[in-house]
């Protein structure tokens, strides 16, 4: 319903969404359907495609110097080499914009003419870390050596209690898949940890580290991903401020989870309770995220983010904001969408595990009862003293999809969740077990699949200085993405900078 208000408060309709959803339809590669469907694509004929290809890997080539100084670059023109074989010229126009283009439109004059079309490409800038750069515009860049943009995930979990189940396979197992395919921001969210009032400063620190630890013990891989702590840039804070004062409080008041912690907090309930879907929204919308990996809870939280960046792109981006005249500080000309609108990436199975004493309610980590969730960093006995004490029902067999047994088809998709199987294999395999049979082969499952985790966590904890470096060398690509973003929005609102 917001979103759809937001629509229609844009008198140019939500141009940044359908450019998007136009490249999602015709991208049949790297591309995580469980999002957007991929459809085939219908443009082009196959010589035209591989002509296509070859230019924009040229053009890409170009843009990712081999000094060793820009590893992300790098990183993003493999992907892109591949994921364009199957790209028209309006679906690389949308990623890479019109210099790729220009770059495809002089290859193929210079194909036709047998000469080498010239191109003219800026080196993308490095970080002060000496390690990866990134692949943003420099500020006051000529329209000509615009650095090719690569599709861009974001997420985060709050460093508060332990990791469970639900966090992994809604979210952290999901980073982990899309690292490979996208420029992947993943932050601990520490700012919103504070958010429920009156934390413990020394649980804060140590859950913040754990966090990260296990985000990379889950298989999140520092060279592909940049790992760092929210509040190591500033630029979360100072964007929530501008959209604070863009979102209206209406809107906050409707977030269910909102609602819920409110009515447990009553009078004590803090401001920034209500403002965290707005700090989300920042999070999210500093990075220009396409995509978004999260569980089914987090998904209103999504659609607010999703309307929050269409308002600001109605207030103050399109002809408003091109009237200025002149380059916002990105080096884009000043016109069009300011923020990008996100898509939330919810996996089918795991976007809502539930808890082992309620088969209806979400595994969480604010439930009192310790037994109603499984930590990822348990012990074999703690898992196995939960397993055997969780509900079960009085029905024969185990089955999937039956809504009065939401037990039953929580627990399976747990079991089909570790082990890799199918739902038809897990049903051939356990069907027609008894709970008595089924909860130790579920208790080896979840042990097996959390145990190299767990040897992988206490590696990682075992050398703090790995970690900080991590950490600090993630902030330090995250804080120059971001930066970006946040000088352009302030332009865009109309704020002196120097
Ligand atoms: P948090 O810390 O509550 O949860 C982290 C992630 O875990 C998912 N999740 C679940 N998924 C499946 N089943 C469950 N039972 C379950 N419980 C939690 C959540 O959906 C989430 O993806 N607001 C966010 C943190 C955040 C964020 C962001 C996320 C802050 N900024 C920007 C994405 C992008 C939260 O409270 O997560």
């Amino acid at each position: 319903m917001l979103l759809s208000r937001a629509r229609r408060q844009s008198p140019r309709g939500d141009p940044a969404r359908e450019s998007v959803d136009d490249c999602n339809s015709k991208i049949t590669k790297s591309e995580p359907n469980d999002v957007t469907p991929s459809r085939a694509h219908t443009h082009g004929d196959a010589n035209e495609r591989r002509m296509l290809s070859k230019a924009v890997a040229r053009a890409m080539m170009l843009r990712a110097p081999t000094d060793g100084g820009s590893r992300i670059a790098r990183m993003a023109a493999a992907t892109n080499q591949r994921r364009n074989a199957t790209m028209t010229t309006s679906c690389i126009r949308h990623q890479f914009g019109d210099d790729v283009v220009r770059v495809v439109d002089s290859h193929r004059r210079s194909t036709m003419s047998g000469g080498r079309g010239r191109v003219a490409m800026r080196s993308i800038s490095s970080s002060s870390s000496g390690g990866s750069g990134v692949t943003e515009p420099d500020a006051g860049a000529a329209t000509e050596s615009k650095p090719a943009r690569r599709k861009r995930v974001l997420s985060g979990v709050q460093p508060t209690g332990s990791i469970h189940l639900g966090n992994y396979f809604g979210a952290i197992k999901n980073y982990v898949k899309l690292q490979d395919d996208y420029d992947a921001f993943y932050c601990v969210v520490d700012l919103h940890a504070i958010t429920a009032g009156g934390h413990d400063p020394a649980g804060l620190e140590a859950s913040t580290k754990t966090s990260a630890a296990i985000y990379l013990a889950a298989g999140v891989d520092p060279d592909k991903a940049n790992v760092f702590v929210q509040s190591h840039v500033p630029a979360h804070s100072e964007l929530c401020w501008l959209l604070n004062c863009v979102a209206p409080i209406g809107w906050l008041e409707k977030m269910i989870q909102f609602k819920e912690k409110a009515r447990k907090a009553g009078e004590e309930v803090s401001v920034g309770l209500l403002d965290y879907p707005v700090l989300m929204a920042a999070d999210i919308l500093l990075y220009k995220a396409d995509l978004v990996p999260v569980g089914e809870d987090q998904r209103q939280h999504l659609e607010l983010t999703r309307d929050i960046a269409g308002r600001v792109n109605s207030l103050y981006g399109g002809k408003k904001w091109k009237k200025r005249k002149g380059k916002a500080p990105s080096g884009r000309s000043r016109g069009g969408d300011v923020l990008l609108v996100p898509e939330a990436f919810t996996p089918k199975e795991g976007g809502r595990v539930m808890s082992l004493t309620d088969g209806a309610s979400k595994m969480s980590k604010s439930n009192p009862a310790e037994g109603s969730r499984i930590n990822v960093l348990d012990t074999p006995d703690e898992i196995a003293k939960k397993i055997k004490r969780c509900k079960t029902d009085a029905f024969e067999g185990l089955e999937f999809g039956n809504a009065e047994r939401p037990e039953s088809q929580n627990l399976l998709t747990i079991y089909q969740l570790c082990t890799g199987m199918t739902q038809e294999e897990v049903l051939a395999e356990c069907g027609s077990m008894r709970w008595g049979d089924f909860k130790p082969r579920l208790t080896d499952a979840v042990i097996e699949h959390l145990s190299p985790i767990q040897g992988r966590y206490n590696e990682i904890m075992a050398d703090p200085a790995y970690l900080e470096g991590v950490l600090k060398r993630g902030a330090d690509n995250a804080n120059e993405v971001a930066n970006i973003t946040l000088r352009d929005v302030r332009d865009a609102l109309g704020f002196v900078q120097y």
